[in-house]
């Protein structure tokens, strides 16, 4: 029982005390985490709350009674015991804080100054509260050569390093990439990368946040600002459907850092480096600033807001609303989405949106998926049946607490996939089939006698999503249809872009109105036209219909809301042919992109950090989004 979440799942409560005083904590709860829910801090360099204690650094020692007297243990790596009584101030453990700080900083260079830790180094802090005051170390220190760059992301300087192990039990015990070691003994020992090996890991900046000095650096922030310098808000990754709580952190106006936010719900403190670094696309000088209009030379214009909603205006009504089409909605706000179905529906009067690009998940199977899991009910699964996309390449921090729910957690993982992904290693069943055998393999997996006893204990959970594009799109819902039936189980559909399921919610489909509210549904239509006063009636086109019907002619205009088509379709060309047979196409967006830059009118929009909403995240969580800093030029 070492983790905070199995401690808490201890259900006797028993007592202790701590510096004199009585508490209440879990039975068998570490004791460095009991003390800290009851007010006593004790220092720690290498216990971290999400990962097994080894009791490395001994910066947490203090004094226990016991039969024979008072003993030094290492609070990290105790369990509480009902009656323990415990001491974290007495002069033993003072001397012995005193020592290790002394003792760290024999080799451990004054690089303060210089060092991106500095101002939130926990060494530093520490030996601020707990040190010595001044060391008797007057000898030469170790060196190396600093820094080493073992990634294209991550610099170590192996100076500053206090060998705590949080970097490498991270990548072996979490992300599953054990690509840093510790190398030599005894005064060499030193943390490093395999040779020729460079630290090519999807979660690599989780040991840059986790360190505790400012040994591993992240080359996007180094030097680029001070702790006190930093503005901070919390707020949600949107880069995939996980819904990763972060702090968005920022100086002078420029997103400088992304930092993981521990929240037991999502992603426990840990990040991807696709959405921890992705914040540099923010500061791009490439970012549109300016609406911009194509003129009679055929290429786009610098104009005015003004000028550029009147040609938006004069064009759209030019042609009959249900010759208009939208895409998108998938990548913003929820309040945007939203407002982008309301301007279709009722401003321009058509059914024919999508927020999905021919590569998800039929709108109706997601919003009736039933019934739902929430990503933290991995952590009590039995079995988890997953059916869908690689999670390492699409989903990482959803993979990573699959991970940790088949490794440490001990429930059975069955992965159905046709090739290998990145959780193979800890399957207790592989399936590996041919593209496009799927529903075969799923009427042989249901008649197997042998999974069928695997199964045969609840809870279980169902990651259900695509494999492919060469798969039959109606196989996640005939794989949903068997897990649905199991005992005790329960469904997470696996969505693609960020906001997906919040699209959905706020009606972006063809079939969908806001609310999960079928388009068939005559009651739910009238109830919203109550307030929409009109909403189109039947079913409208999805994203390769609306592509089709740009190609056919019978639709005139596209309404494009941070969607590019031409690199996101399955199929670009018919994509591509779409958009320069549309009379006219509209862009909202950050960036002049395959699609955008072929539109008549780009309007610059805000992106991530410049505006607040909510999102919500594949398993139906709305959490917020937060602006920061203003949008770029004249961007809305
Ligand atoms: S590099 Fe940092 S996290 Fe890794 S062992 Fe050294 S001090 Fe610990
Ligand atoms: S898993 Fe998804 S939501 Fe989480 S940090 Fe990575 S990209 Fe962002
Ligand atoms: S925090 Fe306990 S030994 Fe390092």
């Amino acid at each position: 029982m070492w983790t905070r979440e199995a401690a808490h799942l201890a259900e006797e409560r028993i007592t202790i005390t701590v510096d004199g005083r009585d508490v209440e904590v879990s039975n068998g709860e570490l004791l460095i985490q009991a003390a800290q829910d009851n007010g006593t801090y004790i220092p720690r360099f290498c216990w971290h709350p999400r990962m097994k204690p080894v009791g490395m650094c001994r910066m947490c020692l203090v004094e226990v009674d016991s039969p024979r007297g008072k003993r030094m243990v290492t609070s990290c790596t105790t369990p509480c015991n009902d009656g323990m009584v415990v001491d974290t101030e007495s002069a033993v453990v003072k001397k012995a804080q005193e020592g290790i700080l002394e003792f760290l900083l024999i080799n451990h260079p004054l690089d303060c100054p210089v060092c991106d830790r500095g101002g939130e180094c926990p060494l530093q802090d520490q030996t601020m509260a707990y040190g010595p005051g001044e060391s008797r170390f007057v000898e030469e220190k170790r060196h190396f050569e600093k820094p080493i760059e073992i990634s294209d992301l991550v610099l170590l300087d192996r100076e500053r390093c206090i060998l705590c192990a949080r970097c490498t039990r991270f990548s072996d015990e979490i992300s599953g990439d054990p690509l840093i070691e510790f190398k030599e003994r005894g005064n060499y020992t030193q943390v490093l990368t395999f040779p020729d090996e460079p630290f090519a890991s999807y979660f690599s900046g989780n040991t840059v946040q986790i360190c505790p000095v400012g040994a591993l650096t992240a080359k996007p922030y180094r030097f680029r600002a001070r702790p006190w310098d930093l503005e901070a808000v919390e707020s949600t990754c949107t880069t995939c459907s996980v819904g990763c709580r972060i702090s968005v952190q920022a100086s002078q106006n420029q997103v400088l850092r992304f930092l993981g936010v521990d929240n037991d719900a999502t992603n426990q403190s840990w990040l991807c480096d696709k959405g921890r670094f992705g914040f540099e696309a923010i500061n791009s000088a490439e970012r549109l600033t300016e609406p911009l209009v194509r003129g009679e030379d055929g290429e786009l214009h610098p104009a005015t807001w003004s000028d550029a909603l009147d040609v938006v205006a004069d064009r759209l009504s030019a042609v009959r609303g249900d010759e208009v089409a939208g895409l998108g909605g998938a990548r913003g706000t929820n309040e945007e989405a939203f407002a982008f179905g309301k301007f279709l529906r009722t401003v321009v009067v058509t059914p024919h949106l999508d927020s999905q690009l021919a590569d998800g998940l039929d709108p109706d199977l997601l919003v009736g998926l039933t019934p739902r899991a929430s990503i933290d009910d991995l952590e009590r699964a039995r079995t988890i049946i997953l059916w869908g996309p690689d999670l390492k390449e699409e989903l990482p921090v959803l993979y990573l607490r699959v991970r940790r729910a088949a490794q440490e957690l001990g429930a059975n993982l069955i992965i159905v996939h046709p090739r290998r992904t990145g959780l193979d290693d800890v399957a207790a069943r592989k399936v590996t089939y041919r593209p496009g055998d799927g529903a075969s393999v799923l009427a042989d997996l249901m008649a197997d006698p042998a999974l069928a006893e695997m199964i045969a204990d609840g809870p279980i959970v169902g990651l259900i999503g695509r494999t492919g594009l060469a798969e039959d799109d109606r196989l996640p819902e005939a794989v949903a249809a068997w897990v649905r039936d199991l005992d005790g189980a329960s469904l997470v559909p696996l969505t693609r872009r960020g906001n997906v399921y919040g699209a959905l919610d706020m009606g972006i489909a063809p079939s969908l109105l806001p609310g999960r509210v079928s388009i068939a549904d005559d009651a739910g239509r009238a109830a919203l036209e109550e307030h929409w006063h009109l909403v189109p009636d039947g079913a409208g086109l999805d994203a390769t219909g609306i592509l089709d019907g740009l190609n056919a002619k019978t639709l005139k205009a596209l309404v494009l809301l941070g969607s590019d088509p031409v690199r996101d379709h399955p199929d670009p060309v018919l994509a591509r042919s779409a958009l320069e047979n549309a009379e006219f196409v509209v862009a909202l967006d950050v960036f002049l992109n395959d699609s955008s830059a072929r539109a008549d009118v780009v309007l610059p929009v805000e992106g991530f950090a410049e505006s607040e909403g909510t999102v919500t995240n594949l398993e139906g969580r709305v959490q917020k989004v937060n602006r920061l800093i203003p949008g770029p030029g004249q961007s809305r």
